[in-house]
């Protein structure tokens, strides 16, 4: 298993648990470098590692080895909520003692950790002498994988962030930089995502292919043209790569989370969220966010939406467009939103009083159109003011396609943009309120640490539909953004043909999301009108359907072409499945093996034969019938359609 040089010249394997996976770690020439195998195939050839420092040598080179330190972890972690109750934290620890042959003498440690699905690794700087506060130039680490190797991409530095649709190209020809995770396919049919996990007080990692033509890190950069301002000691999140032999396998990789830290306090008030909105209908035109006669929130459509979720059965109620700040256009003058005084129309104490009666839980919401600036004058005093009045969720905003952070433009995803919505989390955990993040920092599994960051979007959600959203991105998205956690793809919108937005989905399609997309605050994004008067037989699917879930089992699927996932209820016998595919109609075979012994009752809505997602996407057949395990059902879906199945046990 080792093999010593000496010490400035080592080469040593790390392997997986059950060892399919091996982390190759090399010193030579005083430099370190890294490379992956999986099944003795190379996936990851020798890559650098190290930093540019400003003012400083890079910390790179003259490196030799003062010791290591190897061990072997098992833990299964439980989750409080979520796609699955329980995880495996199952690796091989190796940690890399590394110091400086030069006068500088500086250390850093290489902490590697090995899983049967997954290689991470992350640097550690201690403090030392003259070495206390630095500032990073550049992260050198490189993923240098097989040029022809498939990439499933979005791109980085772009005014919308995260929300734009995903394409494949082929490793040499991707230009710019690209987010993670992003997800590849090797020539040999090895899946892999790159991604990080633990992202706190650093830039975003995004991946660039250098001049060289390698895969590397491009760290997000702050106004000043540097990366990171760091006090030591600091370890940077973790890089982490996701194996699989299918990506199927990819879908249920969880070391993103195994690398994230317990809470260090108690959640035990954190409760996952099934909501309705005053929502859809700004999005539709009927009303508007900001005052006027069409208002949207005000305090009588708020008492009728509050009336309307008891009657539906749903837990809670967003109210967007309930402050000041949406006059004229909201996206130019959002620099002056107020987050603690509502519209003449909209009184938040008589709506939360009625709401608390009623026993639904309102969601507030927050559009900071990033100026966090101003946001942060307000931070404590907004979230005491909902938390005041018993508002226990928040929706919070960062449209704008920059920050406004100490008067600079920032990205989003930079250090202090990280750093502002860490700030919002931890301040919403004081005050026992959870978040759901819009144009958020992408998840690098925080919420393990930090459950009540419930939800996130951070990609382009059903406010693209009406043109930009084609019926291949929720196929792409179970491959891509939902590695990085849940989403509020704002589903269920039945309204299908509605001439302001039209959705390019079949009804089936539309419950199906509630499935395979998870989020720990589930909106119902249509009117309560459409639910009560035009499809009270396909809402009943979307009352049922939990949003917390004891185990998840993906089925099948392909890459932008299709995904089918089981998931069992965490608080009954019950399991749910949904699908749903891209232009290409399809018939799916699901073995019913996973069920437990008895008998259950399939309540199935799937497109009708003659459904389409343009032509006729109202077309769905609702069966119920007697199933057990070792049966299966054959499911149609139709081109950009889906399947919602819930198997309640008898
Ligand atoms: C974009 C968010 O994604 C959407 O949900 C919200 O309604 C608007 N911004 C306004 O805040
Ligand atoms: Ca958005």
């Amino acid at each position: 298993m080792f093999k010593w040089f000496s010490r400035n010249e080592i080469e040593r394997d790390i392997f997986s648990p059950n060892s399919g996976v091996r982390c190759h770690f090399a010193l030579k020439s005083g430099r370190i470098s890294y490379a992956v195998y999986k099944n003795d195939k190379l996936i990851i050839k020798p890559s650098k590692l190290g930093f540019k420092i400003c003012g400083e040598a890079p910390l790179q080179d003259n490196l030799k080895l003062i010791r290591t330190q190897v061990k072997k972890h098992t833990e299964t972690i439980e989750l409080q909520w979520g796609e699955d109750s329980y995880i495996n934290n199952n690796y091989t620890e190796a940690a890399f003692y590394l110091a400086e042959n030069k006068d500088s003498k500086r250390i850093m440690t290489l902490r590697f950790r090995v899983f049967d699905n997954s290689v991470a690794f992350r640097y550690e700087i201690p403090p030392q002498p003259k070495f206390q506060r630095i500032t990073i130039k550049d992260e050198l680490t490189e993923f240098n994988i097989d040029l022809n190797t498939v990439a499933w991409k979005i791109p980085a530095y772009q005014p919308d962030r995260y929300e734009y649709n995903y394409e494949k190209a082929a490793v040499y020809d991707l230009k710019h930089s690209v987010h993670t995770p992003l997800t590849l396919r090797t020539q040999s049919g090895c899946y892999l995502v790159i991604h990080e996990a633990a992202l706190y007080n650093y830039g975003s990692m995004t991946i660039e292919l250098s001049d060289q033509q390698v895969l590397k890190t491009d760290i997000t950069p702050l106004s000043d043209g540097t990366k990171a301002h760091v006090d030591l000691p600091f370890s940077t999140p973790w890089r982490l790569i996701m194996l699989a032999d299918s990506a199927i396998e990819l879908t249920t990789n969880r070391t993103m989370y195994a690398l994230n830290d317990p809470p260090a306090q108690d959640f035990s008030w954190v409760k996952t969220l099934k909501f309705i909105g005053i929502w859809w209908a700004m999005y539709v035109g009927e009303w508007t966010w900001a005052p006027g006669e069409r208002h949207g929130a005000t305090t009588a459509h708020a008492k009728e939406y509050i009336d309307a979720a008891v009657r539906l059965g749903i837990d809670g109620l967003l109210i967007e467009g309930w402050n000041e700040g949406w006059e004229g256009d909201w996206l130019e003058n959002g620099i002056n939103n107020k987050f603690t005084v509502s519209t003449p129309d909209f009184d938040l104490e008589e709506v939360a009083s009625y709401a608390r009666h009623k026993g639904i839980e309102l969601v507030g919401h927050h559009e900071t159109v990033g100026f966090i600036d101003n946001y942060e004058k307000q931070l404590e005093s907004a979230y005491n003011y909902y938390a005041a009045n018993g508002v226990h969720y928040i929706k919070t905003g960062y449209a704008g396609s920059m920050m406004m952070i100490n008067g600079r433009r920032e990205f989003h995803h930079s250090q202090l943009g990280v750093n502002h919505y860490q700030k919002t989390v931890e301040l919403a955990a004081k005050k026992h309120i959870c978040l759901d993040i819009h144009e958020p920092i992408k998840g690098t599994g925080i919420e393990r640490t930090w459950p009540n960051l419930l939800s996130r979007e951070g990609a382009r959600g059903q406010e693209y539909e009406g043109g930009a959203l084609s019926p291949s991105h929720a196929c792409f998205l179970p491959y891509t953004r939902l590695l990085a956690g849940g989403m509020d793809y704002t589903s269920g919108i039945l309204d299908l043909a509605n001439s302001v937005k039209r959705m390019a989905t079949t009804l089936a399609r539309q419950i199906a999301y509630f499935v395979t997309i998870y989020s720990g605050m589930a909106m119902a994004a249509d009117r309560p009108f459409i639910y009560e008067d035009r499809f009270p037989e396909i809402f009943k699917f979307i009352r049922d359907v939990p949003t917390n879930f004891e185990k998840t089992l993906p089925l099948a699927g392909e890459i932008g072409r299709y995904y089918v996932v089981a998931r069992k209820d965490r608080d009954s016998a019950d399991w749910y499945i949904g699908g749903v595919t891209n232009e290409e109609g399809r018939r799916i075979h699901i073995s019913l093996d996973f069920l437990d012994d008895g008998v259950y009752q399939a309540e199935i809505y799937a497109d009708s034969d003659d459904a389409h997602y343009r032509e006729n996407p109202f077309g769905i057949n609702i069966q119920q019938k007697h199933v057990g395990r070792g049966e299966a059902l054959d499911i149609y879906m139709a081109p950009g359609g889906g399947f919602a199945i819930r198997l309640r046990k008898l």
